[in-house]
This record gives C-alpha cells, sequence and structure tokens, in this order.
C-alpha cells in the first residue's frame, strides 16, 4: 500500500510544486515507485516533469468530480517509475462544483483508494488555498509535508494551515499526520535567512528536516525544461539537496516502520 502525503502551504510560491517534483522524483531515482497528483488548476507540477498537453485526457478534475478512474488518466514521466495524474485549469471549477456533493472532502481517499496499492508513495501537489481540494487531499493523506521559505512572515498563516491540520484531524481524517517541515529556497549569503531559520527553529515544534533546500538556479530552471532537477544536472547543488532529503524522508519512514511493527 502506497504511503500518501500531501504537500501543503496555502502561501503561495513557498516552493510546493518544486518539493512535489523533486522529492517523488529523488526517490524514483532511488529505485522507488512514486505517484504525483497534482492538485492546484495552475498544473505547475504536469508541465515541471514534462508532460505535454497531447499526452493529458483525463486529469485529476474528472477524477475528482465525475469518479473517473485515475488509472485512464495517469502518465508514465520521463523519468523511470515517477508518474502523474495531471492538472489543468478545469479543476478551479471543482472547489465550487464539489460543494453540494455527497462526502465532498473525501473525493481525493476515493480516487487514491483505487490506485494505493500500484505506488509506494504518493504525492498530492496541493493549491495555495485551504479550500476543499487541499481539504480533500488533507482527508486523503497519511501525512503531510510543509515547505516554508526562509524569509520573513515566511510563519505567516502558519497558525492558520496547523488549526486546519488539527481539524482535519478531529474530524475527517484522524490518522494525518506532520511528517515535517522542509525549509526552502534557503540563501546562505543572506544574514536575513539565517535570522528566519533560527526563528522558525524555536517557534515549531514539529520535525523540521535536516535537509535545507538551497535556492539554486537549476532548481529554477529544469521546470522550463520538463524536467526534475536530479535529471536536468544530477550533480548541481539542488539535486544534492533533493536526493539528501529523499535519504532523509526514507531513513525517517524506516524507523517508523520499525515502530509500528514492535
Ligand atoms: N530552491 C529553489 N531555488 C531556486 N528556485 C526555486 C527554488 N524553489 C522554488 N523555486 C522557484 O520559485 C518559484 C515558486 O516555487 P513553486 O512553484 O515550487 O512554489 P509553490 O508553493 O508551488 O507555488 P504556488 O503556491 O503558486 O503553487 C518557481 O519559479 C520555482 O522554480
Ligand atoms: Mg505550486
Amino acid at each position: 500500500m502506497g504511503k500518501v502525503i500531501a504537500i501543503a502551504n496555502q502561501k503561495g510560491g513557498v516552493g510546493k510544486t518544486t518539493m512535489a517534483i523533486n522529492l517523488a522524483a529523488a526517490l524514483a531515482v532511488l529505485d522507488i515507485k512514486v505517484l504525483i497528483i497534482d492538485a492546484d488548476p495552475q498544473a505547475n507540477a504536469t508541465s515541471g516533469v514534462g508532460v505535454r498537453p497531447e499526452q493529458i485526457s483525463i486529469t485529476t478534475y474528472e477524477c475528482l468530480t465525475e469518479g473517473v478512474h485515475p488509472a485512464d488518466g495517469i502518465v508514465a514521466t520521463s523519468t523511470p517509475n515517477l508518474y502523474i495524474l495531471p492538472s489543468s485549469i478545469d479543476l478551479v471549477g471543482a472547489e465550487i462544483e464539489l460543494v453540494n456533493t455527497a462526502e465532498r472532502e473525501y473525493k481525493m481517499r476515493q480516487l487514491i483508494e483505487k490506485i494505493k496499492d500500484q505506488y509506494d508513495y504518493i504525492f498530492i501537489d496541493c493549491l495555495p488555498s485551504l479550500g476543499l481540494i487541499t481539504l480533500n487531499a488533507l482527508s486523503s493523506a497519511d501525512s503531510v509535508i510543509v515547505p516554508v521559505q526562509c524569509e520573513f512572515f515566511s510563519l505567516e498563516g502558519f497558525g492558520k494551515l496547523k488549526d486546519t491540520i488539527s481539524l482535519v484531524q478531529q474530524s475527517l481524517n484522524p490518522d494525518l499526520e506532520i511528517e515535517g517541515i522542509v525549509l526552502s529556497m534557503y540563501d546562505q549569503r543572506l544574514r536575513m535567512a539565517n535570522m528566519v531559520l533560527e526563528e522558525i527553529r524555536t517557534i515549531i515544534s514539529d520535525r523540521i528536516f535536516e535537509t535545507i533546500i538551497h535556492r539554486n538556479s537549476k532548481i529554477g530552471e529544469a521546470p522550463s525544461l520538463g524536467q526534475p532537477v536530479v535529471v536536468y544536472d544530477v550533480s548541481s547543488k539542488g539535486a544534492i539537496n533533493f536526493l539528501n532529503l529523499a535519504k532523509e524522508f526514507l531513513t525517517i519512514q524506516e524507523t517508523e516502520n520499525i515502530f509500528q511493527n514492535q
């Protein structure tokens, strides 16, 4: 059974999609079968892994609103072991269309149940909002990863995200865990980034991954070529950061599995 991880932060442009693509791709390179569900109408993850418009038939939208089987839409990317359920601008409509449907918060869960056993990990790239689609993602996830940018005001809204996660834990999905916070777009040349880093470490009680994702031009360039950074330039600092994050992530998973089996 695949583990489902939502990548969420209602703040825009903090590195959610970059995390979804590159953590997933780094795991895929390590021979692990991974699916990304693009749950953002901006469809940045879809273009970022190189899926071309002609490869897209069924998207997350039809799977959520019409109950279409996700296997009909999932595309194998050019990175071995990495698959994606694409998104499109149509998904904007789902927020409204789902409002009056039964079990409206569980549409994503129903989607994922149909394919969960075929992947080792499933990452959901959320949009920058705490609306119904993000609620669906949190309701279907085993855990959530929160990318946090190393900038002032980066924790603005973090309380609201935590409140939403707590509400989901209390009602829709009691098993939801916070996998951890990943610090993104860190620029060691900026004194401010170091101050923010210290501040975040004192404020946040959740796990903060030791691996920090640095600001790196290759990470920014790779999506325009439709490639994860580990494929675009495996020796770049960005690729090394994400491979290290993948290894740290896997170590945590192994440790948790040992505890669960005791
Ligand atoms: N570590 C990094 N180094 C350089 N550029 C980065 C890095 N992380 C992200 N970026 C760039 O910053 C921009 C925003 O990142 P990204 O799209 O991942 O954020 P997001 O949280 O998914 O945004 P949204 O909220 O709009 O979905 C993108 O252009 C991305 O390529
Ligand atoms: Mg995004």
